[in-house]
């Protein structure tokens, strides 16, 4: 799927803050990870564990002063963007890191012509208005809508869901950025738009050698995207490592629980669909220990005293206590060949 080296982003020890009238939420607690040329990394979890946080730490894109990036690094070819000017974060954001969010209309000036909004993010970064233009055209061309010409005259209304999150697409390609971040892109469609996004930013990222982080809380999409996942809980990543050896040997009982819910075919030898019980805790919860352990299965004692560090598990990595060979409750048991393939 990929062409894997150098990581184009490094992301070390981040932790974010929100500030808010009845104190004061740590929802990044130290998160590392990093992204290569030409790979797909995603970024799983519960609503409310802190992956749009994370990823608009790294794009620098939080409402100020209510969130407060407090500590780490975040590396981008080779600059650590969290000491670097704000002309150095501007230079980079859009161009060398440009963001997809859910919702289109989210990104898009209803009021604007498409075109028009696509050609600023070139004029925003020096670009000549002849640029501007022709790269409107090559863009909208590039995301597979039709008639590029009357596209760009458009305004976003004119346009359905799927378009919509195209035009979006193309907008963040304007810059041709080395890593795109895809925060659920594709949940607000239905499923043949949802393949289709899929399909595209899989042949960009093929064109072009571009990094992605693919945020999603749905499993069947990670499948189909992912060289690697990363899986979130109250504002840890709890595991790491390569798609389909974390499908088929989750370390962590969070991932294990998450597989487990995934919905199967019927019919087959597999065991049935278990959601993982209980809800993820309030960001502003300090726990001592793990905070998976009210609702993990195979928690012992030593869980609730002290916070597991990180450790390699093969080419894995977990943040966990007990590995799996030690877990006493029934496992999911790794779904490897229909899930991920
Ligand atoms: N600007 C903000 N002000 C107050 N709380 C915030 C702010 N941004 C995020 N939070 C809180 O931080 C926590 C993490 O939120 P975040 O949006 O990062 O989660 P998420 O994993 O992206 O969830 P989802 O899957 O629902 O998008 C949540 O409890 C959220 O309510
Ligand atoms: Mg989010």
């Amino acid at each position: 799927m990929s062409q894997v080296n150098e990581p184009v982003l490094s992301v070390r020890d981040l932790r974010t803050v929100i500030h808010t009238a009845t104190g004061d939420a740590e929802v990044v607690k130290g998160v590392s990870f990093d992204v290569a040329r030409g790979e797909t990394l995603a970024l799983v979890g519960e609503s409310g564990c802190g992956k749009s946080t994370t990823v608009l730490s790294v794009m620098d894109l939080h409402p100020r002063p209510t969130v407060e990036i407090t500590g780490g690094q975040v590396v981008f070819e080779g600059v650590d963007l969290v000491k670097a000017t704000e002309q150095q974060r501007r230079s980079v954001r859009g161009a060398g890191m440009a963001m997809v969010y859910q919702d289109p209309m989210t990104s898009l000036n209803p009021l604007m012509r498409v075109g028009d909004q696509i050609g600023e993010v070139v004029l925003a970064h020096g670009g000549s208005a002849e640029e501007a233009r022709r790269r409107v055209g090559e863009v909208l061309e590039q995301v597979g809508i039709a008639d590029p010409g009357r596209a760009a005259r458009a305004y976003p209304h004119e346009f359905s869901g799927g378009m919509r999150q195209r035009v979006v697409i193309a907008m963040a390609l304007a810059m041709r950025p080395r890593l795109l971040i895809a925060d659920e892109p594709t949940t607000a469609l239905d499923v043949t738009i949802q393949q289709q996004i899929i399909a595209l930013v899989r042949q960009l990222q093929a064109d072009n050698g571009m990094a992605v982080i693919w945020i999603t809380h749905d499993l069947g999409v990670v499948a189909r995207v992912a060289d690697r996942i990363a899986i979130m809980y109250s504002g840890h990543i709890v595991e790491e490592g390569p798609s389909r050896r974390v499908f088929s040997r989750p370390e962590h009982p969070y991932t294990d629980g998450l597989i487990a819910s995934i919905p199967r075919p019927t019919g087959s030898e597999r065991p049935p669909l278990r959601l993982i019980p209980g809800s993820p805790p309030d960001p502003s919860h300090v726990f001592a220990g793990c905070p998976f352990v009210p609702r993990c299965p195979q928690a012992v004692d030593l869980c609730s005293e002290q916070l597991p560090p990180i450790t390699e598990r093969g080419s894995s990595s977990a943040r966990c206590w007990v590995p799996p060979e030690k877990w006493t409750a029934p496992r999911s048991g790794g779904v490897s060949q229909q899930v991920a393939q």
